[in-house]
């Protein structure tokens, strides 16, 4: 094989010696569908490249490329009792954080709340009660009976947000499909407020924050050598930091131009207009059926939210092909609705130990009432691999695009999220593209480090959000009120 990045995991060479032509000629079509090559990873790459400055300009691009009002790197020596707030798409979590006087070491407590489902695409008011509730039991709980002064909080709201202020943020676009109505293009914070204020919870909002901003100043805390801070979970972004002075559609503000400011990419809208991504036709069924068309093609290919429908398209497709013999004469009712198969179910799958691959025809048969025969197994591995491997490798162009764009020729990358974490070989995968699309030479030794490297981020939306939180603190007090909408909250 040539071309096609890494290759299946060592412990199983698989079999095709029984594959009838049919679906050995559906798997070669699956492999030149979803196969991306170096050439192609170089020129999306470069097209990146290109869409994140047009992101800073005051034109803008598809790529919103959000100042987020966080400027500076944490010391190390940061300090104070902080709550943070994560709205993730699966949980709600609250954690209170004690940043303490040794360098980078905190205290942690936390809570977590299912998010309810229905909240996703309910009703505005019931998301931010739900969310005040949460916040008002976390209270009760931690400090029951304790006279508090109003503590400052960091809110990870991780969706679009166009910051005019730290303390402000307008909601672009629900992204991860959510799609709660009277959201868009209002700003958060007063909804967030009004609704603590009407259960008289004591917090004041301090930092409004992306989970990827959260993840780079976390992972900075800890290790100087972090310049990026990715999310590859449900949805899929990053956040660096930028010279005020590279920033265009900042200059009206004249701030000193080697300020920094954290900017959250918004990524997952790279490529919106469909120029360079080789998108399938699963990827525009995708699209075509999802809250937001048009919105998010680059997220659509690659985040957790999506890699299971992917597989599901392309096995619906297969079956309702009458060239192609897969699962015939059975049922396939339960395949056959979206959204059934998440990220977690192809994870299952490239994990599959045995040479038979018994455990895939057991999640078959017991998830999907579906009975598979080898041949099945073989494609159904092969796609899996197919998917995980293009989310891999796609995901690496934004963090090379990165890189590139501010010359970065060392670094470390901090991640999370679920795909990331989770995902088999994710990390391996997205590491040899790196290398392809940067043209790095062979390894001395096979321990040596990479020079650009991805890697598990510190808790970005906990310790992140409070670090942002005591940052701007005490930028506030150096006078430096930049980004600050209600200076009365930083007292
Ligand atoms: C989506 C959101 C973005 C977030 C990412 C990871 O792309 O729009 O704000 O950072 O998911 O959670």
């Amino acid at each position: 094989m040539v071309g096609l990045g890494p290759r299946k995991p060592p412990s199983r060479k698989g079999s095709m010696a029984d594959v009838p032509r049919d679906l050995m000629q559906e798997i070669k079509r699956l492999e030149e569908l979803f196969t991306v090559d170096a050439a192609k990873l170089k020129a999306v790459t470069k097209h990146f490249v290109s869409e994140l400055e047009k992101g800073l300009s005051v034109e803008g691009g598809s790529i919103p490329m959000n100042p987020t009002w966080c400027m500076s790197f944490p010391t190390g020596y940061e300090t104070g009792t902080f709550l943070a707030l994560d709205m993730g798409g699966t949980n709600l979590r609250v954690c209170e954080i004690i940043l303490t006087d040794e360098k980078s070491e905190f205290d942690i407590i936390q809570s977590k709340y299912r998010m309810p489902e229905e909240l996703k695409t309910g009703d505005a008011d019931e998301l931010w009660e739900y969310i005040a509730d949460c916040l008002q039991q976390f209270i009760e709980t931690h400090h029951s009976g304790e006279k508090l002064d109003k503590l400052p909080l960091g809110f990870t709201f991780s969706y679009p947000a166009t910051q005019d202020y730290i303390d402000h943020g307008i909601l672009q676009r629900w992204t991860k499909g959510f799609d709660i109505d009277g959201v868009e293009g209002q700003n958060v914070v007063p909804m967030f407020e009004a609704a603590l204020a009407k259960r008289g919870v004591p917090i004041k909002l301090t930092a409004l924050i992306n989970d990827t901003t959260g993840t780079l100043i976390a992972s900075a805390y800890t290790d100087t050598a972090m310049k990026i801070g990715c999310i590859f979970g449900t949805g899929c972004n990053a956040a660096y930091m930028e010279d005020c002075g590279s920033i265009p559609k900042l200059a009206h503000m004249n701030l000193p131009p080697d300020m920094p400011m954290a900017i959250n990419c918004e990524w997952g809208a790279f490529d919106n207009e469909h120029k360079i991504l080789p998108r399938t036709p699963y990827d525009i069924i995708i699209d075509k059926d999802s809250p937001r068309p048009g919105q998010q093609a680059f997220e659509k290919m690659i985040a957790g939210l999506y890699l299971g429908e992917i597989f599901r398209l392309v096995l619906v497709d297969l079956h309702d092909n009458k060239e192609v013999h897969i699962f015939e004469g059975q049922n396939i009712d339960k395949l056959r609705k979206g959204y059934t198969l998440d990220s977690s179910f192809l994870s299952l799958i490239e994990e599959d130990p045995f040479e038979n691959l018994s455990e895939t025809k057991d999640l078959f048969q017991n998830k999907l009432g579906i009975t598979t025969t080898h041949p099945e197994l073989e494609l159904i591995r092969r796609l899996a691999e197919l998917i995980g491997t293009r989310a891999a490798r796609l995901s690496s162009c934004g963090v090379a695009a990165i890189a590139l764009k501010k010359g970065y020729k060392t670094c470390h990358v901090g991640a999370d999220g679920s795909v990331f974490n989770k995902y088999p070989h994710f990390k391996a995968r997205g590491a040899v593209a790196l290398r392809e699309i940067l043209d790095w030479p062979a390894k001395k030794s096979p321990r040596d480090p990479d020079p650009i490297e991805i890697l598990p981020a510190e808790d970005g939306s906990g310790v992140g959000a409070a670090l942002i939180a005591a940052l701007t603190l005490k930028r506030v007090k150096e006078g430096n009120l930049a980004g600050i909408q209600h200076p009365e909250n930083f007292k």
